[in-house]
């Protein structure tokens, strides 16, 4: 099992939309299932664009603080998830719904820590999990952060002009300065670069000194599907932005599990993977993988 973090900065350069578009690509091989966790301290927002408020029942992030505080977190986790697989496929896709208000994030406070806990723990459970987790802008420096430093990859979205790079990089250090705090280091943070704007993502990996992870293009109608709802269509998997998306999720998968493989190494193997040197210098100009 692996957990991938994704966040971005202020801007709205597209965290749900690409946290969405890996779950919808997450390669599930052997039956295993993938959920994403909408743990943006500002607010879901899955329900009510992709999926247009046509899900019953009020399901979601907001009924963990109480569950937490009586001790059933994990038995009232599982009952706040909603099936976004195929009609005719097994419930092997799915969403927790994020908060409805920032105003319920206080309430988490403690509660962030223990679903990060649990998140690694469902490691063991069958059939096998792999946790993806928008922290939307704030979620990566502030109380939610253990879920960024307990999360093997955590990529941060951007977009490549120059109003972006300006807003991602306070947040880049902030999640950088918070992982070594907590004696991670910072070789699991790597770019989402979406391609708007006049940088190319060499520059904006040079910008803020990480490696690349995965390129999405700059698709407004497939995006809007994402965000906004609507029929993408019997084309909607061959779109640009899904077929990029399907290769990102293969090669966060790939990451993810080459990074836990080196964190159970033997101290003296624990140096970069060979796929994360190789985006490293392909992305970035500096050796961030240490
Ligand atoms: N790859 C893309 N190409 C073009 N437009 C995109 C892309 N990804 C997202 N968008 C658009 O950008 C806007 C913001 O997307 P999204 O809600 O995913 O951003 P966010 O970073 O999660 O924002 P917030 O911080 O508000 O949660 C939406 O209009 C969405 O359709
Ligand atoms: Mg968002």
């Amino acid at each position: 099992m692996t957990v991938i973090a994704f966040c971005g900065a202020s801007g709205g350069p597209g965290v749900t939309a690409t946290a969405l578009s890996a779950l919808l690509t997450w390669p599930l091989p052997n039956g295993r299932r993938v959920v994403l966790a909408e743990c943006d301290p500002d607010g879901g927002s899955v329900a009510a664009g992709y999926l247009e408020s046509r899900v019953f029942g009020d399901r979601g992030l907001h009924h963990l603080q109480i569950a937490d505080r009586r001790g059933h977190l994990e038995e009232v986790f599982w009952q706040q998830l909603l099936n976004l697989s195929e009609p005719e496929a097994d419930a092997n896709r799915l969403l927790l719904p994020g908060l409805i208000s920032p105003a319920q994030a206080v309430g988490l406070h403690q509660t962030w820590p223990r679903l990060s806990q649990l998140f690694s723990d469902l490691e063991q459970r069958e059939p096998g999990y792999d946790l993806l987790v928008d922290l939307g802008r704030s979620g990566a420096a502030g109380a939610a952060s253990a879920l960024a430093r307990s999360a093997d990859l955590t990529l941060v979205v951007v977009r490549g002009t120059l109003r972006a790079a300006h807003a991602a990089k306070p947040r880049v250090d902030a999640l950088r300065a918070a992982l070594q705090m907590h004696g991670r280091d910072s070789s699991r943070i790597g770019l989402v670069v979406i391609g708007e704007g006049q940088f190319r993502p060499r520059d904006i990996a040079e910008e803020l000194q990480l490696p690349v992870f995965a390129e999405l293009p700059f698709d407004e109608k497939t995006a809007r599907v994402l965000t906004h709802g609507g029929d993408g269509g019997r084309g909607f998997a061959n779109t640009p932005l899904m077929r990029k998306a399907a290769e990102m999720s293969r090669t966060l998968q790939a990451l993810a599990v080459q990074e836990q493989l080196r964190l159970h190494a033997p101290a003296e193997q624990q140096r970069p993977t060979t796929l994360l040197r190789r985006l490293t210098t392909k992305g970035a100009t500096h050796d961030t993988a240490r």
